[in-house]
């Protein structure tokens, strides 16, 4: 039998420094749990840019199709800003999510109770929250034709486009319910049918979906507007939210913050099945590249972990190992080890990207 196969990107910023420590713990697995992945590395973004021109080679394109999983760690700087819009670092994340057809991107927000004081709301209304937000993620206005920045007259006119499918919509929502069946059984899905024919359609699918397949569901919508507002009121109402592509990185941002901890939040990008039964996927931490402290060590790496985690459980069939992963990461927490971006608390030191990876580590190792 073949081991797993496992394409590590790396990418910008603070994206080598997060994925050195899931390297650790990818190692762990090996030597301690008879777990071994092949893994191969490549680039992505920036750094593919300065080494081919394009920030996403065709050659990695295709590894990419051809591994069980990929692991991306973070795109974009200042250094790119001033490229042209179609090789800029960000196009290389997109072009992975719309080639692979990646089109649930699930951003679970969950509140560590060891860091329920780092939230910019009270302690009880994040306290013990878990929420996972299903973003639809490779339609709607991201990708919808035409686009493009046109004259008109004596002026130029930027377009986007809002796209959806009747497909498109089934498919994400059939990924929602089916999340939602392994969690507390409860989807709320967010547009804005008040305002736009693609939220009239999006709502009427979701709710086809359901009636059909899924009666057993707790299913409610809401407007996206007032989803924004009822996820800061009281957060914990919600179990599931499926929106579009454009709300969910608004929303998954607006819930990621919820936490108090972007640092700490996974997500992953799943596709159609393989021939293995497997999804094909996609796990990246949610926080960005951070260029203003790439380098000195004060990254967490704690995102792009728990993203590892994500891939153990949906695509390597190893939810008991995910969930060991997890706890690993909590005792560490719970112990009271802070990286710079956790700090807040009297006398705490911060330790490095490298500390937090070996703490992790042994923990595992305490978990044998
Ligand atoms: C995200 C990011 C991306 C997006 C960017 C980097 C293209 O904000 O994954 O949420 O807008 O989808
Ligand atoms: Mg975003």
């Amino acid at each position: 039998m073949t081991n797993p196969s496992l394409l590590i990107l790396p990418g910008d910023g603070i994206g080598p420094e997060v994925m050195a420590e899931v390297r650790k713990i990818i190692d762990w697995y090996g030597a301690k749990r008879g777990l071994v992945f092949d893994v191969s590395e490549d680039l992505v973004g920036g750094s593919a840019y300065d080494v081919h021109g394009v920030p996403l080679s065709d050659a990695t394109m295709e590894k990419a199709q051809q591994v069980d999983a990929v692991l991306l760690g973070a795109v974009g700087g200042p250094k790119y800003d001033a490229l042209d819009f179609s090789v800029k670092p960000e196009r290389g994340l997109l072009r992975l999510r719309k080639e692979m057809d990646l089109y649930a991107n699930l951003r679970p927000a969950q509140c560590f109770d060891a860091l329920a004081d780092f939230s910019s709301l009270k302690k009880d209304v994040v306290a013990g929250l878990d929420i996972m937000i299903i973003r639809e993620l490779t339609s709607g206005v991201y990708f919808g034709e035409p686009r493009g920045i046109f004259e008109e007259g004596n002026e130029r006119v930027g377009i986007n486009t809002q796209r959806y499918t009747e497909s498109e919509i089934d498919r994400v929502a059939r990924s929602a319910f089916e999340m939602a069946r392994k969690r507390g059984n409860k989807v709320c899905s967010m547009e804005k049918a008040n305002v736009m024919e693609s939220g009239i359609l999006w709502r009427e699918v979701v709710q086809k979906v359901h009636d059909e397949d899924y009666p057993d569901v707790e299913l409610s919508h809401m407007y996206a507007d007032a989803g924004a507002m009822q996820l800061t009121r009281w957060p914990k109402q919600f179990d599931v939210i499926v929106t579009d592509n454009l709300f969910g990185d608004l929303l998954s941002d607006l819930a990621a913050m919820l936490t108090g901890s972007l640092g700490m939040l996974p997500s992953a990008s799943l596709g159609a099945p393989m021939a293995n039964g497997r999804p094909k996927a996609l796990y990246e931490p949610v926080h960005g590249s951070a260029p203003d402290i790439a380098g000195q060590g004060k990254a967490n790496p704690i995102a792009c972990i728990l993203s590892f985690a994500m891939a153990l459980r949906y695509s390597f069939d190893q939810g008991a190992e995910a969930d060991r992963l997890e706890k690993a990461v909590e005792a560490v927490l719970a112990k009271g080890l802070r990286t710079a971006d956790l700090l807040g608390e009297e006398g705490v030191q911060p330790v490095s990207t490298g500390e937090m990876g070996d703490a992790i580590v042994a923990a595992l190792d305490e978990s044998l």
